[in-house]
């Protein structure tokens, strides 16, 4: 059988030849889909480029929203993560050597769940597994084909053999760096993007956390936020510049450039150790639009990436799914359309919000120039006014525990 000009070679494999929605991509996104869909009766495979142990040693961040975290539980999938995770009523802002505690608590009446991403991705793959769903790792060159109609499919090359795979629907959920979005014609889609002229250097190393709550800081020098995974695994962030690598950055100038820039009162608390990973992440948001076309739809970075300044991607990932699991299982059991139609701009409304809130902090946070000029004196003035509203802290607090799903 020929495929537009791709020859499928194996007719005879294990793997399946035919589900109801076909997903690309297995990082958060696309398991939670696959496992939110089996728990509704839609049949779903998800095909992973990478080999399972590659997605299952990605380190990412690791704030679940108060939102994300009641849909994790309500699935059935957070026991893990309430027993392993730590629940935070705060977090915290630093500022001309003073800390500010934004208190979820009191403000808003949530909080947030410190999980890594890492523990979450594998919570999925057990699930999964538990449950019997399909996902294909290794699976290369994904092609989509008939979108426009009711029967697309999709071709990929695994241990070197062609397969198709026929479904109903197809959702792209391979991240920003896949091709499911190239699927909407140009035509159609249009792409809004903001970079940002830093990168962050992350170290993650086995001491003590320097605080029991996060603190993101704005120093002259730049940016720095103190995470954390555990009791003896802390995340530390410092802001560097656009060209820097890891390279340039070697443990003595980072815990250096840390302790300055975090206010006395916890630079005193600062342990240091050796680092056991470092990496470079450049800020940048765009939102790729319409997040579907024919029967393709998109969900978390593969149709939308935001600077990591409050964590939002994971969470975006999880709320795009819970409206597409929702609309999805709607088609199957009642044969109605209007979820699937409407889910572009439902995704789209809460995906804006959430990047507005990440360009805010971002802005407010880092360090743009060496110079005090008018952007400076404006960050200036918005946290002074944060630290002295309370009205100002809420409207923190509730983007930052996250809006409604
Ligand atoms: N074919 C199949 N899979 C692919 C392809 C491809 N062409 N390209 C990429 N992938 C896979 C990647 O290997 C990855 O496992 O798609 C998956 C995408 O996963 P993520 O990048 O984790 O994206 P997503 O699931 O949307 O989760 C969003 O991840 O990037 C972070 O900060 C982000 O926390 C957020 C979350
Ligand atoms: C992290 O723990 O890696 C982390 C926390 C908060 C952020 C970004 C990253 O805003």
């Amino acid at each position: 059988m020929a495929i537009g000009s791709r020859e499928v070679t194996n007719h005879t494999s294990q793997l399946p030849t035919r589900t109801q929605v076909a997903i690309i991509g297995g990082g958060p996104a696309g398991t939670l889909l696959s496992y939110l869909l089996h728990l509704e009766g839609v049949a779903s495979v998800v095909l992973e480029l990478r080999s399972r142990e590659h997605v299952l040693g990605r380190v990412r961040a690791g704030v679940i929203e108060y939102g994300s975290a009641g849909v994790l539980r309500a699935a059935g999938l957070g026991d893990r993560m309430d027993g392993e995770g730590f629940v935070h009523d705060g977090v915290n802002l630093a500022f001309a050597n003073k800390l500010l505690r934004i208190d979820f608590g009191g403000l808003v009446g949530k909080h947030v769940v410190i999980y890594g991403q890492t523990q979450l991705q594998k919570d999925l793959y057990d699930a999964m597994d538990r449950e019997g769903i399909a996902l294909v790792d290794e699976a290369e060159q994904i092609e989509v084909h008939d979108i426009e109609t009711t029967t697309p499919r999709v071709i990929f090359d695994k241990d070197g053999e062609s397969h198709s795979l026929s479904c109903d629907y197809v959702v792209g959920c391979d991240g920003a760096h896949g091709t499911a979005r190239e699927y909407i014609p140009s035509t159609v889609s249009q792409t809004f993007e903001r970079l940002y002229p830093f990168v962050w250097v992350g170290l993650l190393s086995e001491t003590p956390p320097v605080n029991d709550e996060l603190i993101y800081a704005n120093h002259l020098d730049g940016f720095a936020l103190c995470s954390m995974r555990n009791e003896n695994l802390s995340r530390y962030y410092v802001q560097g510049s656009a060209e820097d690598t890891p390279e340039d950055w070697p443990d003595e100038r980072f815990w250096e450039a840390l302790e300055r820039r975090l206010p006395t009162e916890a630079a005193d608390r600062l342990v240091t150790g050796p680092s056991i990973e470092k990496l470079v992440t450049p800020l940048r948001s765009w939102v790729s639009e319409p997040l579907s076309y024919g029967r393709l739809y998109l969900a978390g970075d593969a149709a939308h990436v935001v600077p990591p300044t409050g964590a939002k991607g994971l969470n975006l990932a999880i709320s795009d799914v819970v409206y597409l699991a929702s609309a999805l299982s709607d088609f199957y059991t009642t044969g109605s359309t209007t979820g699937l139609d409407e889910y572009s701009a439902t995704a789209l409304s809460r995906v804006w919000k959430a990047v507005r809130f990440s360009w805010w902090l971002t802005a407010l946070m880092h360090r743009f120039s060496a110079e005090e000029d008018f952007d400076r004196r404006l960050q200036m003035a918005e946290l002074d006014y944060l630290f002295s509203s309370e009205a100002a802290q809420r409207a923190m607090a509730e983007n930052y525990v996250g809006l409604l799903l």
